[in-house]
């Protein structure tokens, strides 16, 4: 973390230009705290209990959003729309939905399964939905053509889009907020699209919970696979040993 005294104008300016927020602050000198990239990359976690006691405001909403909108997009394309959802009929509607569905999922998968053993699974998301303090949905205009994507089999403007939620989980993740994605695949993503209220030509990539983090989170917790499984040297299957080596350090 790095501690950059500036003054008033130039907090002003270092806000504007990485954010296009304009806001009030006191005239004194200010203390920013600058996470640097590779900190944030290593701090970033998917955050699933928020403190209900603590609203994020939602200029601070929008600078993560801004954050994002920077991300790069074919053609220049930004095909991003974000919903802010902060009214708790429409958050417990989607909490609802989202809940419902995963537990059908889980029984239709691990018919074995009790219910009590369900329950322990789709809880972390009970408690993340439950505690955020918003919920961003990130959707997206369509803007594939065959002509541009041909037999990729994938969505580029979906593609553009997760860049875009990487570059607001980070951004987050320097602002000590709290964040994890949830989908609405299967049979509830029409209906996630209903309550959106989206129009035709556009797609609902994910939701955003967002909320500041009950605990401040220490760091990455996940095991990542060895970076010498990934990397191939020229051809597809010749592995490079140096490439653990550097992921070690
Ligand atoms: C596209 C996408 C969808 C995800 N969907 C969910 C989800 O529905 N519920 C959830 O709790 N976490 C979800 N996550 C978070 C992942 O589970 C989490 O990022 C992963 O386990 C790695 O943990 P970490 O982010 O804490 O490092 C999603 C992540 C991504 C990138």
């Amino acid at each position: 973390m790095k501690i950059k005294d500036v003054d008033d104008h130039d907090f002003e300016k270092f806000v504007r230009n990485g954010n296009q927020i304009r806001a009030k602050f006191p005239k004194q000198k200010v203390k920013v705290e600058i996470m640097e990239l590779y900190e944030a990359l290593n701090k970033r976690v998917a955050s699933r209990s928020f403190d209900p006691s603590k609203q994020i405001p939602e200029e601070t909403v929008l600078k993560i959003l801004s954050a994002g909108a920077t991300a790069p997009s074919g053609e220049n394309y930004q095909p991003w729309e974000f919903i802010l959802i902060k009214d708790k009929n429409t958050m417990k509607t989607l909490a609802k939905i989202k809940l419902e569905s995963r537990k059908r999922v889980l029984r239709e998968w691990y018919p074995d399964l009790s219910d009590e053993e369900i329950w322990a699974r789709v809880e972390p998301q009970d408690v993340a939905m439950k505690t955020a303090s918003w919920f961003v949905a990130v959707c997206y205009k369509n803007l594939d053509t065959f002509a541009e994507i041909g037999n990729m089999r994938i969505s580029l403007s979906l593609a553009y889009v997760y860049g875009c939620i990487n570059y607001i989980w980070l951004a987050a993740t320097a602002e000590g907020i709290g964040l994890s994605p949830t989908v609405y695949p299967y049979d509830i993503y029409d209906e996630a699209k209903e309550i959106l209220r989206l129009p035709a030509g556009y797609e609902l990539a994910l939701i955003l919970r967002i909320g500041y983090p009950v605990k401040k989170p220490k760091g990455r917790k996940r095991s990542l696979i060895d970076l010498n499984r990934k990397v191939h040297s020229e051809f597809f299957g010749n592995h490079r040993e140096e490439a653990s080596q550097l992921q070690n350090n």
